[in-house]
């Protein structure tokens, strides 16, 4: 059975398509057939993280009726499938969100995880990758209107009757941050996981590549592999850094 997970925040750049990609790629290197689609349907932007800005046919293609959804995945490099959504302005103008719950399903039995990327915001675009998954998993950064929108996005995809598997806390690692256990306190569910701020993200999307080839042993790429583990029920024992490896013979 395929499993459908939505990837929503409220807030905008909080890392929810970083999370996307590299959750998505530490799920595919633990030998999970993962497709990721961009559910934000207005401003995508998974394609252009991957190295696939554009495609001949898109999600925009699909929902228009145009193509099948089949017909707009594309394999990546790393193994991973991806549905990028359409760039242009027509693609945007013409778009019709609701019908991602229809065109969705297509995948389903054709793939272990499908992992949905959603716009900002938390109207009609959001709202209908809401209306297409099963489980939500919402992204906030450490201060106060992220984490309130955070708490928004739980209580609406909640009376959409979707089950919240928790929070992911990304952009960690300043003293001005408010504590994970506040967090965690205000919105009532689990933290999956902590992503640290590490350049090393800024790196990898120079590279258009998931940080965990870019930079394996980054902090990041660590927390990336070890929230991958834990949701597809592995054990990880986080690798060292290979000076430390060094350091240790
Ligand atoms: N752990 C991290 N450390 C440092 N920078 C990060 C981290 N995660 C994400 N970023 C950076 O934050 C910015 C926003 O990330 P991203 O595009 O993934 O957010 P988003 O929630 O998808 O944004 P949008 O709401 O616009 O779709 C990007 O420049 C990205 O490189
Ligand atoms: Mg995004």
């Amino acid at each position: 059975m395929t499993k459908f997970i939505g990837i929503l925040s409220g807030k905008g750049g909080v890392a929810k398509t970083t999370t996307v990609v590299n959750l998505g790629a530490a799920m595919n290197y633990f030998g999970r057939d993962v497709t990721l689609v961009d559910g934000n349907l207005s401003t995508p932007h998974l394609g252009i993280h991957l190295g696939v800005p554009i495609v001949p046919i898109s999600l925009h293609d699909a929902l228009s009726g145009k193509n099948s959804l089949i017909e707009a995945m594309y394999l990546h490099q790393s193994g991973m499938k991806i549905i990028p959504a359409g760039l242009s302005l027509k693609d945007l103008i013409e778009v019709d969100h609701s019908k991602l719950k229809e065109v969705l399903p297509t995948l389903e039995g054709l793939t272990d995880i499908v992992l949905v990327d959603a716009s900002a915001g938390l109207s009609g675009e959001a709202s209908a990758v809401l209306d297409c998954v099963q489980d939500v998993i919402v992204i906030t950064n450490p201060e106060l209107p992220a984490v309130t929108d955070a708490l928004k996005t739980v209580k609406l995809a909640e009376s959409k009757g979707k089950n919240v598997k928790g929070i992911i806390v990304a952009k960690t690692g300043d003293v001005t941050d408010i504590p994970v256990e506040n967090i965690a306190a205000l919105i009532e569910k689990p933290i999956l996981a902590i992503i640290p701020f590490d350049k090393s993200i800024r790196q990898s999307l120079i590279k258009k590549d998931p940080v965990i080839y870019t930079n394996p042993t980054s902090k990041s790429a660590l927390a990336y592999k070890k929230l991958a583990a834990d949701l597809i029920g592995m054990e990880y024992r986080v690798e060292k850094n290979s000076w430390y490896k060094f350091w240790k013979k």
